[in-house]
């Protein structure tokens, strides 16, 4: 296994959406090559120009030295093809929360790897040993659980599953921190610790607005004005993305069997049905046709 602060690591990121690319951002600023790889054409290209516009506005705005953001954006390389991240010491996956569609990416991966790279999931609450169940070398795999967004989100969660070694838990926290991040062990269990945990900041105020007590704009001035949170829970949903928190949320309440704290409402599953997903789709909770967030209709 190679050393997490070696000079040459190189990182694959699977899927090049809001994760993968927050990710991919970290990871080049820590000096690592980064290969992002995407089954949407264009959409890696894309990403790694997103953040190099990103970084070379930060530096013009004084926020950064100009050589570091020039030397981060050098070490983004879009891949024509998931082969292409077979050099890679690391690969994370951060594709659609689908446990059969990340079973698959793995058995791919696990072809074109080598036999020392580790592999991980950046899955929201799916099982790791559900993930990893199917793999030829499930202990050299685990959960690298970030937030969103990735380069303000400092903690990451490390998810060891049951086959993972001790050796490849150290390496992921040792390269959590060269990431910037602030790594925490967790347990396998559904929705790790934040997911599990937080969740009722969701569902409560999903429940708060089924009952018609307040608007979405009401509940989160009162968390944030009232209570100090940094974000009101329907705008950190927006922000998720419905697609992401609906099946998160669907599936810590069925571990739970059925704990009604953690339980999910129509208007959420409605959200998901009708494609209102947040900022991701310009509508959610609010609506972010000209750039401002309003009440969504
Ligand atoms: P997203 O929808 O923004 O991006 C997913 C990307 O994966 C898309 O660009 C899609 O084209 C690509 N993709 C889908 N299947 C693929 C495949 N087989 N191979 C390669 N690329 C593929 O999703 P997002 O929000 O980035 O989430 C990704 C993962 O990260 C999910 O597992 C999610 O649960 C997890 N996550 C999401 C968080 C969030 O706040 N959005 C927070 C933490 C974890």
């Amino acid at each position: 296994m190679q050393d997490m602060n070696a000079a040459g690591l190189s990182l694959g990121v699977v899927g090049a959406g809001a994760m993968g690319t927050g990710i991919a951002q970290v990871a080049a600023l820590g000096g690592i090559e980064v290969r992002l790889f995407d089954t949407r054409e264009g959409a890696a290209a894309k990403s790694c120009e997103g953040i190099a516009g990103r970084l070379s506005k930060r530096a013009a705005e004084g926020k950064m030295p100009a050589d570091e953001a020039r030397d981060a954006a050098a070490r983004l390389n879009a891949a024509g093809a998931l082969a292409d991240l077979s050099g890679c010491d690391v690969v994370v996956e951060a594709i659609v929360e689908d446990l059969e569609v990340k079973r698959s990416l793995f058995a791919e991966l696990e072809a074109i790897v080598s036999s020392d790279a580790l592999l991980a999931s950046n899955t929201s609450s799916l099982p790791i040993g559900a993930i990893g169940a199917e793999m030829k070398h499930p202990e050299r795999f685990a959960g690298l659980h970030f937030f969103n967004p990735v380069p303000l989100m400092k903690l990451v969660e490390v998810i060891p599953g049951p086959d993972t070694t001790e050796a490849v838990v150290e390496a992921l926290t040792v390269l959590s921190r060269r990431l910037g991040r602030t790594p925490v062990r967790v347990k396998d269990t559904p929705g790790f610790l934040v997911n599990y945990g937080g969740r009722a900041y969701a569902t409560e105020a999903l429940a708060i607005l089924q009952e018609t007590v307040a608007t979405p704009a009401e509940i989160d001035a009162v968390m944030r004005d009232c209570f100090g949170f940094r974000m009101g829970p329907f705008e950190l949903m927006d922000l998720t993305g419905v697609d992401v928190n609906f099946p998160v949320t669907r599936f810590v309440h069925e571990s739970s069997f059925g704990d009604p704290r953690l339980r999910s409402t129509a208007l959420h599953r409605y959200m998901l049905e009708t494609r209102r997903l947040g900022r991701k789709s310009g509508r959610g909770f609010f609506d972010y046709a000209d750039g401002a967030a309003r009440p969504s209709a």
